[in-house]
């Protein structure tokens, strides 16, 4: 193949795989919802590790949780805005959960199924105790 070939399906190759800009952009937005559909998937996964005794499913689904991503920036400044002092409650709900997700952790590592299905509920009842709080003067917020 001619050098010259050679660098035009490269062009071409890096054309087909890179998305159109509106793509790229739509693909970065972090919304409240998707951030909360990714902690639901990775408890799911962790509820599978822990029937399945896979420590490496739960550790790894756990640090999922811990790094979980945060929403768009300007989500999250509407919601400063709008809760105002409520807002170190909420915080404290989160704070919660990431703790749990951090000792699930240790203990997917350590292989400690006990204190594995002891976070669990620990974990299962943050989600819970946030959502019964603030969900839906949340997503009257943000809807
Ligand atoms: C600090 C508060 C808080 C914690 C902790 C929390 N959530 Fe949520 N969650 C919310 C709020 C607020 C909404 C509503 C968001 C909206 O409607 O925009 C929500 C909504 C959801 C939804 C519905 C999303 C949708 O598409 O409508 C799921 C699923 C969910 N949460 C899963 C979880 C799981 C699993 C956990 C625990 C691992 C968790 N959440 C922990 C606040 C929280």
């Amino acid at each position: 193949m001619t050098p010259f070939k050679k660098t035009l399906l490269t062009s071409l190759a890096i054309v087909a795989i890179t998305p159109p800009l509106a793509l790229a952009e739509e693909a970065q937005q972090v919304t409240f919802k998707s951030v909360m559909q990714g902690l639901l998937t990775d408890t799911q996964q962790i509820t599978k590790g822990i029937v399945l005794e896979d420590f490496a499913l739960i550790q790894q689904a756990a640090e999922k949780i811990v790094d979980h991503p945060k929403p768009d920036l300007a989500v999250r400044m509407k919601l400063v805005k709008a809760m105002g002092s409520a807002m170190g409650k909420f915080k404290a709900k989160d704070t919660v959960v990431h703790n749990s997700a951090v000792k699930l952790v240790e203990a997917a590592k350590a292989k400690d199924m006990l204190a594995i299905s002891k976070e669990y509920q620990v974990l299962v009842n943050g989600c819970l105790a946030c959502h019964s709080s603030f969900k839906e003067k949340v997503a009257n917020i943000l809807k």
